[in-house]
């Protein structure tokens, strides 16, 4: 598995991170078809998998239901062998999403998700955002408690993933990671990856199999490797077969295309 500089920032990551909504949550997502909860075993086999195939960075948010929690009680190996990248500022609790994005609710969701993750420490916290007024000031306070935050140690870097390109590029100089949108049906946010990239920003992609609804799963992944300044692209699965052609899908895309790197 190829490793990559998540920005700045001094963590290195797999071009394959692991999405884990579907380790916590089945309400409310836009998958094309409904799943059961996986139970731990499922849970355990596919992080095994996964740490098998190089995968390092697990995507996990307090939204996705008992996905941090899960991960805290399930997690194989050596807590400083993964990274582990969370969120604030969204909360999913009896099927419905709320938002608050005041500095004393991610300080506390920060703490809350050192707790469910059992660490003393998270790799990226990202501002989980609901894509209201992102062109605006809403979000730079609650950034600036992130940055507080990674000064206490709390957590190694800071974070946005927002749902607009204006979005992005008002938060790309206040945080060290930007989460994008990126697959064949949506690609406007490939302008917020080369801003990003120019500003030595780590960049995480979401969304490139958007959701499972791609024609050609390989071939989306292989072009999001290929966009320069990816650090790594965030795929969810439950399925074993889907990692694993995942992960090969990211390794033929191995200078193939238009000079990443
Ligand atoms: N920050 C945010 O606001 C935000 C929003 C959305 C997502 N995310 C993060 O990004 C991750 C990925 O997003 P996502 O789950 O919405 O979308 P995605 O990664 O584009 O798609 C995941 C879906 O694709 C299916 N899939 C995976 N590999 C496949 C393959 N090789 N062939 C066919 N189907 C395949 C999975 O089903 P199977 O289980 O059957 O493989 C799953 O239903 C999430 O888990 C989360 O960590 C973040």
């Amino acid at each position: 598995m190829e490793m990559r500089p998540l920005g700045s920032t001094g963590i290195a990551v797999s071009l394959l991170g692991l999405g884990t909504v579907k380790f916590g949550r089945n309400e409310g997502v836009k998958y094309p078809r409904g799943f059961d909860l996986p139970d731990d075993k499922a849970v355990v086999a596919l992080l095994e998998q996964a740490r098998v195939l190089g995968i390092n960075l697990l995507d996990t948010a307090p939204a996705y239901g008992s996905s941090e929690e899960r991960i805290g009680a399930l997690l194989p190996g050596r807590r400083e062998d993964w990274v582990i990248v969370t969120k604030a500022g969204e909360d999913f609790q009896a099927g419905r999403s709320s938002f608050d994005f005041s500095p004393a609710a991610i300080r506390a969701s920060v703490e809350r998700s050192l707790r469910r993750l059992r660490t003393d420490y998270l790799d990226a916290v990202l501002l989980h955002s609901d894509g209201i007024g992102e062109d605006g000031d809403r979000f730079l306070p609650a950034a600036e408690a992130l940055a507080g935050l990674k000064g206490q140690g709390k957590l190694r870097a800071t974070g946005f993933s927002g749902k607009t390109v204006a979005g992005a590029l008002k938060l790309l100089s206040c945080v060290d990671v930007l989460m994008v949108t990126y697959n064949p049906g949506q690609r406007d946010e490939a302008a917020v990856v080369a801003a990003a990239a120019q500003a030595g920003k780590g960049i995480l992609v979401k969304k490139a199999l958007a959701s499972g609804h791609v024609a050609d799963p390989a071939r989306a992944l292989a072009e999001a490797a290929a966009l320069p300044g990816v650090s790594s692209i965030v795929v969810g699965t439950l399925s074993a077969d889907n990692l694993r052609r995942n992960a090969e899908a990211v390794a033929g895309a191995d200078g193939r295309g238009e000079g990443h790197g």
